[in-house]
């Protein structure tokens, strides 16, 4: 069965003081539900955006997105790519995300950028930050198999 990659990017809309109790919240209701239709992706975020990618077959993953679109907790979703692909770059992650901001910047800083801009980074760009960003959560948990 094809493999479908979608990635997209939108603007955050959650109260700041919300944060990390909303995004815990997001995480969760993910990592159950992808686990359940067999979905796997990862999700990078700062104060102001999402950019998210989510890979399965393909009519699960289209049914993922527009539920995951028609959510408040964000906006104005931008799809950046959504490409056929012979294997999953997250294959062990319902959805991976990590909540180490400094380690966001650093990787940030490695692409030339203060912040995370995925309209400049474009797909290719939002999974190679996925990538090193996930690279050092396996670093951080050894008990965890890496990706890949
Ligand atoms: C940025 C963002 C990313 C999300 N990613 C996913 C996801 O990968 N999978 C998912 O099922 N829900 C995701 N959600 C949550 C969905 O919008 C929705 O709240 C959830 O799927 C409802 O699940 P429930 O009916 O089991 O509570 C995301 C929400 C936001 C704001």
């Amino acid at each position: 069965m094809p493999l479908t990659r979608l990635t997209y990017w939108s603007t955050r809309r959650i109260p700041p003081q919300d944060g990390f109790k909303a995004i815990k919240q997001i995480l969760q209701a993910s990592i159950r539900n992808n686990a359940r239709d067999g979905v796997t992706g990862y999700m990078v975020f700062d104060d102001r955006v999402f950019a998210q990618i989510l890979e399965g077959e393909e009519a699960v993953v289209a049914r993922t997105y527009a539920r995951i679109g028609a959510d408040p907790r964000h906006g104005d979703l931008i799809l950046l790519d959504r490409t056929t692909e012979p294997r999953r770059a997250f294959p062990n992650w319902a959805m991976g995300a990590t909540l180490w901001l400094d380690d966001l910047k650093e990787v940030m800083a490695r692409q030339g950028m203060s912040s995370l801009e995925p309209d400049r980074l474009g797909p290719r760009g939002v999974l190679a930050v996925a990538l090193a960003l996930h690279a050092r959560e396996v670093a951080r948990q050894p008990g965890l198999r890496p990706s890949a």
